[in-house]
Parts: structure tokens; sequence; C-alpha cells
């Protein structure tokens, strides 16, 4: 087994923490699906999972220069480039930087923007996955989407394409165990049923 291989099993049994808990459906995408190009924004356990579970070269954002340091070593050159961007950092600069995508993990920056500006850079048979899919201000981002799936409730699969959800719907195991606030209200039992189904505009 690679040594990405091992660093991901490393930190496979972890769980009940939101910041972990898209690794086993991130890792079901990257063996289910041909993913070549990744785009992320911020970089660390996703990309160790990416590297482990596909041959993919992967651009990833970073704002925070302590981060883009660590991540800039740690990380082999010739599969990901970690590119720091300043705060107040323009998407449209991603335009210069590669694509288009067959993943866009997005797990860090100004989500709800994010989703937007993916569209331009996603492969018509390309994949969005959203972490904190459970915060605010998120479903207009995840609704431009047609097809949405949540393998749990922190972190939600777009696409453009029906048959590559149908392939990753058969292929992944859901799990709604965390009894968190964001998964156990009604409150928010209600955003989840209204956010799978809202229609397309
Ligand atoms: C939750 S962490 C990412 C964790 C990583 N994906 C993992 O699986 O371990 C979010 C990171 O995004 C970075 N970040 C902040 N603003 C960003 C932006 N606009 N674009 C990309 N990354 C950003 C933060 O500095 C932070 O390191």
């Amino acid at each position: 087994m690679s040594w990405w291989g091992r660093l991901r099993d490393r930190f496979r049994g972890v769980s009940g923490q939101t910041f972990v808990s898209f690794r086993p459906h991130l890792a079901a995408i990257c063996k289910t699906l041909k993913i070549e190009d990744v785009l992320e924004f911020g970089p660390g356990n996703s990309t160790i999972i990416v590297l482990a579970d596909t041959d993919a070269k992967v651009i990833s954002i970073e704002e925070s220069s302590e981060w883009y340091e660590k991540y800039r070593k740690r990380f082999p050159r010739d599969r990901v480039t970690v590119h720091h961007k300043q705060t107040g950092w323009d998407l449209s600069e991603l335009d210069d930087l590669g694509g288009p995508y067959d993943l866009i993990f997005i797990d860090g920056g100004d989500r709800p923007a994010e989703l937007h500006h993916a569209h331009r850079l996603l492969k018509p048979d390309g994949v969005v996955y959203l972490h904190d899919a459970h915060r605010e201000g998120y479903e207009e981002g995840i609704c431009s989407y047609p097809h949405r799936f949540f393998p749990e409730r922190h972190s939600c699969i777009l696409t453009l394409d029906g048959k590559v959800m149908e392939t990753l719907k058969s292929a992944i195991t859901c799990d709604y165990s965390c009894a968190c606030k964001y998964c156990s209200s009604d409150e928010r039992r209600e955003y989840f049923a209204r956010i799978t189904k809202c229609p397309v505009d």
C-alpha cells in the first residue's frame, strides 16, 4: 500500500466529528468515478484521500500562509499544486489555474460563491462535494445543481449528471448516525428534506 494509503487509513477510524465526517464518502467518490483533475478549497485530509485513492492532479487553494507553507512542503509537487491566495482574492483567478475538473471539493472560503463559480470549472459529468453543507446560507448554491445527495448531514454531493449521481448513490454507504444539533432538530430535518427535493429553477 502507498504511503498516502497508509496515512488515509490512520485517519479512517475517526468519527463523530464533523470536520472528518466526509472522509468515507470522499474516498468512495474517488474509487467509483474516474477522477483525473481535482480543484480543492482548503488542503489537508481531503488531499490525502485524493492522493491515496486516485492518480489525479490536485489544484488546492489556501488563504492562510501558515497552512500554505505546511501543505506546499507536505504533498508531492508532481501531483499537488497549492496556491496561496490573499484574503479578498477573486474567484475568477481560478480560470487561469486549470480545469475543467472531475471533482471540486469545497471546504474553505466563501462556499456559496464557490458553489456558483464551480459551474464554470466543472466537467459536464463532474462532481462538486461540499463539506459543512449543514450551515446556513448554502441552500441557493446547493440547489443550483439539479442532482443533490447528502451521504451524511454535514456534506453534500452535487452534479449536473443524473447517471453519475445514480452511480454514486449505489456505491456510497450513507451514515445519518450523527446526533448533533444540526442533524437532530426538527427545523434541520425539515431543511434537509426540502433541500434534497428542491426543484431546479
Ligand atoms: C476546514 S479547513 C480544510 C480542511 C481540509 N480540506 C481537510 O480535509 O483537512 C479549511 C481551510 O480553508 C482555508 N481557506 C480559507 N479561505 C479560503 C479560500 N478562500 N479558499 C480556499 N481555502 C480557504 C483555511 O485557511 C483552512 O485551512
